[in-house]
This record gives C-alpha cells, structure tokens and sequence, in this order.
C-alpha cells in the first residue's frame, strides 16, 4: 500500500526511522515528508535513503506532479510520527502551511497520530481539545507512552514503540474501528530470567531460565500499548527497549519489587524461574576448602511464595480499586504420580492465580530455547488453551488471552 510517513519536529524523530524501516520491509511503497523541524533532527538523506523514494516538505518543489494534492489523495494511509503539539494543533485547525499539512487536509484515507511530548504540553487544555476533535473527525490518536522523556521527567508523552505504532496502523487500514490495541493504557508487570540466591561473595544457588520468554513476554505486552516493567532476574539475553527495567538477584529482592510494582499494576506475570529455597546461611567471605575440617553442608531454607502472596494481597483488596490479573508460570515435569497437566491444575488451584501457563519441561525443554509449547489454564474453568511456536509467538498468544480475560470476563477475586 501507499503510506506517506509525517514526520514532526521532536527528538523521537530517530525512532520513526524504525517504523519506517517496519513498513518498507512490509513491502509498502512510503513516502516521507518530513517538517522543517524534523529535518534538525534526522536529515533529508536519511528517509531518502531508507524509503528510497525522494523527500521534501516544499509545496513549491515538483510544482508540475501537484504534489500537496496528490500525496494525500493517492495515500491508503497517513501516519504522522511523532505528532508533536504544534502538529496536532495545526491539523486540528486545518492550517496548510507546508507539504504535510496539505497532505493531511488532502487524506481520504486513515490518518493516524502518534503523539510525542513532554507530559505537561500532552495534558494540557489546549493539546487534549486538538486530540478530541482530531478523534471526532475520525482520525485515530494513539495514547503516547509512559516511561523516561527527554530530560529527567518521565510520565506519559513518549513515542509509542515502532511495533506498536505499525501495528496500529496496520489494524486501522484493515478497518478495525476499535483500533485500540488490547493492552492500551494498561500497567504489566513481569518478572523473567532465574534468581541466584547466594552462599558467599563469589557462589550462588541459581537455575536454568534464559529469560527469554520473559523477554517475549515484555516484547509482546509493550506491542499491545501496554505500559511495561520488567522484574529482570538473571537473563541470558538483554532487556527490551520502551520497557521499565528493575533488576533484581534474589528471590527476597523479587518480592519486594513485585509487591511494590503489583500496586499499580493491571496485569503481573509471573514468568521469572523462583528459586524455592536459599541457603540459610550467606557467608561475608568466601568458603575456602580446608583439609583439616570437615565438608560444608548447606542448610536451605524456603523462599516466599510471590505467585501465592500476590494473589493474597490482591484478594484481601490491597489493590481495591483495579481488576488485577495474576498470572503464573508453571514448569512440570510428570511422574508415575501424575501427568503435567494434573499437576497444573493442582497448582493453579492452590496458587490461586488467574491463568497459568504451563511448561513441560526436560532436560532439552524449554530452558534457553527458542521454542516452546504451553497450555494455559484459567481459574474460571475454560478449556485448557495450547500454543505452540517461538517464543515470540507464544507470548503474543498469552497476551492475547490476558487482552481477552481483562476486556471480556467479569471481575475476578
Ligand atoms: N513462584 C513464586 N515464588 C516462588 C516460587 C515460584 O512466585 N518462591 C512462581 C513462579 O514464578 C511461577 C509459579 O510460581 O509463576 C510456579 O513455580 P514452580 O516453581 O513451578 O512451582 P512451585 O510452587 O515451586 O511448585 P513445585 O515446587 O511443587 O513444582
């Protein structure tokens, strides 16, 4: 399809070369027609290059093809990116100063504004009345971004996520009224990656989780519009970006950030591989080897269980005001006693969470793999759900569903 990419004049103008990037290898013929402000930002060589089609933002340019008419005519699709407040506001009185704003005034098909701002100018008056009627006129206004802005501030106004952005734009060609992506305006936590629980400076008790279905996980939430904090425990692979990242070792310092992060939180996961027990004892100094005393024993004691205390802080209406969804991680492994999925129901009954996604692991399952099988268990009683496929592929399933449980089924606890 014919996209024409606005881009405005803010410092996520960089971002936007990703998006750009998403819809070329789409296979979309895009034009690019960025403002005078955004050309301080990325230069003109830089989507020319990457759109490979040619760029101005001069109605003067081309005279003859009438560019500011037939940019927006041909479009299937505008998207502007970062739409800026000065942006918003000069499409919302319909001001035609340059190719962009021509272009929107020409557009017959969707338009869709990705805003990015500092927090202040996002809430103020002027900019909400430019997004309430920019939406009345059937233009699609995607909620900004929580998370760090440009200087030290941080709150709603960053750039959604490229993927997000070329998601929307996607939903909204295929004429999906409610664009809306399913986890829009909805806090996630998950923790990811295995604690390591220490025996002195240099030693620790830790476990085979990648973190990369974690990772996915985060991936996969932060693509729905979700806000997302990462509870990161040991990971073999690196962090996401347009996430909150918390690291932590321990099981105990994952408790703490997971009961402080389930305060304002819609959705917690908890897909982080726990280590059960500790040892009892951490020793200040390393435990050398000596010939003269006896073997050390190490004594473990229980860790927590976080799955099970998040769900009591919930039910007991520690989060009264929000319909939390908990969901858990189960890796099984059957026995003579049980098959996996009998133990997963015995454990989604006595965790009490909402969902569980269940592993079955071995010694070759699911630990630093790409790929993954699960079955996903719900308290309300529905049938058991399978996925199966990369990691990535998984976690969108199960985000889709947690979309689906807090949009669809009644409250829960
Ligand atoms: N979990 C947790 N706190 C722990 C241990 C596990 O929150 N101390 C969470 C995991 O993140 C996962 C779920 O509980 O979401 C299931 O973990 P698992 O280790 O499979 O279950 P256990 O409760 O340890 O049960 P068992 O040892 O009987 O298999």
């Amino acid at each position: 399809m014919r996209i024409v990419l606005g881009v405005g004049g803010g410092i996520a103008a960089y971002k936007v070369a990703s998006l750009l990037r998403l819809f070329t290898e789409a296979g979309h013929h895009v034009t690019v027609i960025p403002t005078e402000a955004a050309t301080r930002f990325v230069g003109t060589a830089t989507w020319e290059a990457l759109s490979g089609n040619p760029v101005s933002n001069s109605v003067f340019d081309d005279v003859h093809q009438v560019n500011h008419v037939r940019l927006g005519h041909e479009a299937d699709l505008v998207v502007i990116a970062p739409a800026t407040a000065d942006l918003l506001a000069k499409a919302a009185t319909g001001q035609a100063g340059d190719l962009l704003t021509n272009t929107l005034l020409m557009a017959h098909g969707p338009v869709l504004f990705a805003p990015a701002m500092h927090t202040e100018m996002w809430q103020h008056a002027a900019t909400r009345a430019n997004v309430e009627t920019l939406r009345s006129r059937g233009a699609a206004v995607l909620e900004p971004a929580t998370g760090r802005l440009t200087g030290s501030d941080s709150g709603p106004g960053r750039l959604p996520e490229p993927e997000v952005i070329f998601d929307a734009a996607l939903a909204l060609v295929q004429g999906e009224s409610d664009y809306q992506l399913p986890l829009a305006g909805r806090t996630v936590t998950i923790s990811a990656g295995g604690t390591r629980e220490p025996l002195d400076p240099v030693r620790f008790l830790g476990n085979r989780s990648s973190g990369k279905q974690g990772v996915a996980l985060a991936v996969a939430a932060r693509n729905a519009g979700a806000t997302v904090r990462l509870l990161a425990a040991h990971m073999e692979v690196p962090p996401p970006a347009g996430v909150e990242v918390v690291p932590v070792e321990t099981a105990l310092q994952l408790r703490k950030a997971a009961l402080a992060a389930a305060a304002d939180s819609d959705v917690v996961i908890m897909s982080a591989a726990v280590a059960d027990f500790r040892p009892s004892e951490v020793s200040d100094t390393k435990i050398k080897k000596r010939d003269d005393s006896a073997d050390p024993v190490i004594t473990l004691v229980r860790n927590p269980d976080i799955l099970h205390e998040l769900v009591e802080l919930r039910n007991s209406g520690g989060h009264a005001e929000r319909q939390q969804l908990i969901v858990g991680f189960a890796a099984e492994t059957g026995d003579s006693h049980g098959d996996v999925l009998a133990y997963a129901k015995a454990k989604l009954e006595r965790k009490g969470c909402d969902l569980l996604v269940v592993n079955h692991v071995g010694a070759d399952k699911v630990f630093g793999q790409d790929t993954n099988s699960v079955v996903i268990l719900a308290r309300s009683g529905s049938e058991p759900q399978e996925a199966a496929g990369t990691k990535t592929e998984v976690s969108a399933a199960i985000i889709s569903r947690i979309g689906f449980e807090l949009n669809h089924v009644s409250p829960r606890a």
